[in-house]
């Protein structure tokens, strides 16, 4: 009889479920919570949160009832970016003496975390190039979720060139002939950023120079013209 009450008094949940699963934007707090549906004795119940392969936290309850109850535990994290795409879930088991007679915990469905983050190059930092370039590509990659889409913009001189470039594949392959500015920004529902690649023209044909070819070239011409009048003149 002893045996049969012992036995009665011990139920394993009817079901344990997530609730509040929705995307989640990097940095903000959100909460899921784990829903425990007749549970006995509640007071041995233990309430494990699982991220991957890691436990978060469990919880306990203080409850004196025998009889079968129904129990909630809410997970409270702040989203961060590494943990979009793990998997999470809780679980619930009896903490039961013997052990050899507890049962079986049982497990929610595992969630998979959606985090959103605006785009974030995987090389962070705006890039110089001198020319003639030995690099041939110009690469703006980012993460970011959901996937970042890009746009390049071309020196006013070079768009003749690279007209038949895709502006909007993250890499922008070259050769590189013209000096300026090129822009790229990557972007998706959180934001977008932009990185800007310098190139410089070669040393030597910059500006200095050619107005330095330009002022010889006009002093010659005058000396020329003075000296077809000079000879004329002499004539
Ligand atoms: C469910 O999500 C909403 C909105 O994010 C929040 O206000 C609420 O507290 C959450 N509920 C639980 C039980 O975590
Ligand atoms: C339940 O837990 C309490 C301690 O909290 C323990 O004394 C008791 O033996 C447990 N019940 C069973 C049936 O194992
Ligand atoms: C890149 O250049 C822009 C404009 O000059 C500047 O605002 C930005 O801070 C630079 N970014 C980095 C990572 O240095
Ligand atoms: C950059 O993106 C291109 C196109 O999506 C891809 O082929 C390449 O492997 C990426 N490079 C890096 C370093 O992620």
């Amino acid at each position: 009889m002893f045996f049969f009450i012992f036995i009665a008094w011990i139920e394993m949940p009817d079901s344990v479920s997530l609730k509040n699963l929705s995307a989640v934007v990097e940095g903000r707090q959100f909460a899921i919570q784990c829903d425990i549906v007749n549970v006995a004795p509640a007071r041995n119940l233990s309430v494990l949160w699982h991220k991957g392969n890691k436990i978060l936290s469990s919880q306990t309850f203080d409850e004196s009832s025998p009889s079968p109850v129904s129990k909630s535990s809410v997970l409270t994290l702040t989203a961060h970016r590494d943990d979009d795409g793990a998997e999470i879930w809780c679980e619930a088991k009896l903490n039961l003496w013997p052990e050899e007679q507890r049962p079986l915990p049982v497990r929610s469905e595992a969630h998979i975390l959606t985090v959103l983050y605006q785009p974030t190059f995987i090389s962070a930092s705006n890039e110089t190039l001198d020319l003639p370039a030995g690099k041939n590509i110009l690469s703006c990659n980012a993460t970011g979720n959901p996937l970042p889409s890009y746009h390049w913009q071309f020196p006013q001189a070079a768009q003749e060139t690279y007209k038949d470039q895709d502006v909007n594949y993250p890499i922008l392959t070259g050769p590189f002939e013209f000096p300026g500015v090129y822009t790229c920004t990557a972007s998706n529902s959180q934001g977008t950023v932009t990185k800007y690649f310098t190139v410089n023209k070669p040393p030597g044909i910059g500006p200095g120079a050619i107005a330095a070819i330009a002022i010889a070239a006009i002093v010659f011409a005058i000396i020329c013209t003075l000296g077809v009048i000079h000879r004329k003149c002499k004539r």
